[in-house]
């Protein structure tokens, strides 16, 4: 397990006393008034949570914002609090492929998730009960709700932001963007089906919630169509890669080798610079066109003729013609298409030269390089690491981006590519 350093402890230190102090006088201020009414919401609120869509970027997209914001507004913020208690103790997670509930995941982020959950809906309930100047839901409330339901999502990304970076070497900024990005849709959609459910079941009652919940459930399951069509995709195109790879021994493996040491020197320079889910999608199928190269070639032990040689050249183009048509690659094609360019312009197809070349091409090179030197190949052995570094040195600022070396080295520098 991680070791917990001091600082994520201190912060967790922190939040903690902030979330007893908050739970603390929510409820001591309004306390709760338990009813059948309140336990429906909160078991709507539990099987939304368990019933998470995992997306192809490793993240998560549950529904339960929209009940916890009506349970909130419709019963008062202890109530509002208990559900999200409730409903987080049923979180489902994915880690390294695994599936994992929130007992089970590590206790500092139990504690950290819990925390957030407490802190944001505590104050953003709050906040809602001052500017709409008491609970009822009325006619101008929807005002004060949306106010309130933005200062929840900034104060959830924020605290849940603040937590991945101390845990994670991982850039600010980025993550705080790219978190904030994801919450925002689902924010929206999920605040004004939330208005439907206050105003439903203050005009006609909890029966027709109960209907409404079905529909809910249904934009979940939309929301599970798209995502698992673009893991249906990925998974194809994986399944030919690694057909490929599996053809040839002495590549087995070398594109799962490249998307890690990428992501590797991509999370060196900074998240701001690269666009790491489309760098890591173009480290996986760099190398997908050489299907489309004949294996007497690929496999030669020899020296290449010339001839021999402009057929391996077009596997980049091949690459591209392939993963052509998929929306959500498109970028990584154009990285892939790049990948043996040279940073002194003598690479291939186009001849493109240093910034020419965009940086996400020029990290898979490094770690192209780095992998086809420490590993068999029909032509030689692999090579050590030291002589792979030293290789690698070599071709700084020639096929290399130095920048990209640069930051190559002080991972190696630091005992990351260890082999
Ligand atoms: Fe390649």
């Amino acid at each position: 397990m991680r070791k917990v350093n001091a600082i994520t402890l201190h912060i967790l230190l922190g939040l903690s006393i902030i979330s007893v102090i908050l739970s603390f006088i929510i409820f001591k201020e309004f306390p709760i008034n338990f009813n059948f009414h309140l336990l429906l919401f909160i078991v709507f609120a539990i099987i939304t949570e368990s019933v998470v869509i995992f997306t192809p970027n490793k993240g998560g997209v549950t529904l339960t914002f929209g009940i916890v914001l009506s349970v909130a507004i419709l019963f008062g913020p202890s109530e509002g609090l208990l559900c999200a208690i409730a409903s987080i103790l049923f979180s489902v997670y994915k880690m390294d492929g695994e599936v994992k509930y929130f007992f089970n995941i590590s206790w500092y982020k139990t504690l950290g998730n819990l925390n957030a959950y407490i802190i944001s809906s505590g104050l953003s309930s709050l906040l809602f009960i001052y500017l709409n100047q008491g609970l009822e839901f009325k006619q101008g409330s929807i005002i004060p709700m949306f106010i309130s339901g933005i200062l929840y999502i900034l104060m959830d990304v924020m605290l849940i932001t603040t937590f991945m970076i101390v845990s994670s070497e991982a850039d600010p900024i980025l993550l705080f963007r790219e978190n904030f990005k994801g919450v925002i849709p689902n924010f929206f959609g999920l605040s004004t089906v939330s208005i439907i459910i206050v105003m439903t079941y203050q005009k006609t009652g909890i029966e027709m919630v109960l209907i409404l919940f079905f529909p809910y459930m249904l934009i979940r399951y939309s929301f599970k169509l798209v995502y698992d069509m673009q893991a249906n995709y990925l998974s194809t195109i994986k399944a030919l890669s690694s057909a490929l790879e599996e053809k040839d021994p002495y590549t087995k493996g070398h594109s799962e080798r490249v998307e890690k040491y990428s992501i590797m020197i991509a999370n060196e320079i900074g998240h701001s610079k690269v666009d790491i889910q489309q760098l890591q999608y173009a480290a996986i199928f760099h190398d997908i066109g050489k299907i489309g190269v004949e294996d007497s070639i690929l496999h030669k032990p020899g020296g290449l003729t010339e001839e021999e040689y402009e057929a391996i050249k077009q596997h980049p183009q091949k690459s591209v013609n392939i993963l052509d048509g998929i929306s959500f690659l498109k970028m990584a094609t154009t990285f892939i298409q790049s990948h043996h360019e040279g940073y002194d312009g003598t690479g291939y197809p186009n001849g493109l030269k240093g910034k020419e070349i965009p940086l996400e091409a020029r990290i898979i090179s490094v770690a192209d390089i780095y992998d086809a030197l420490t590993t068999d190949r029909p032509y030689r052995k692999a090579m050590t690491n030291r002589q792979a570094i030293d290789i690698i040195k070599d071709e700084s600022g020639k096929k290399l981006d130095p920048f990209v070396v640069d930051k190559f080295l002080v991972l190696y520098n630091k005992g990351r590519f260890k082999i």
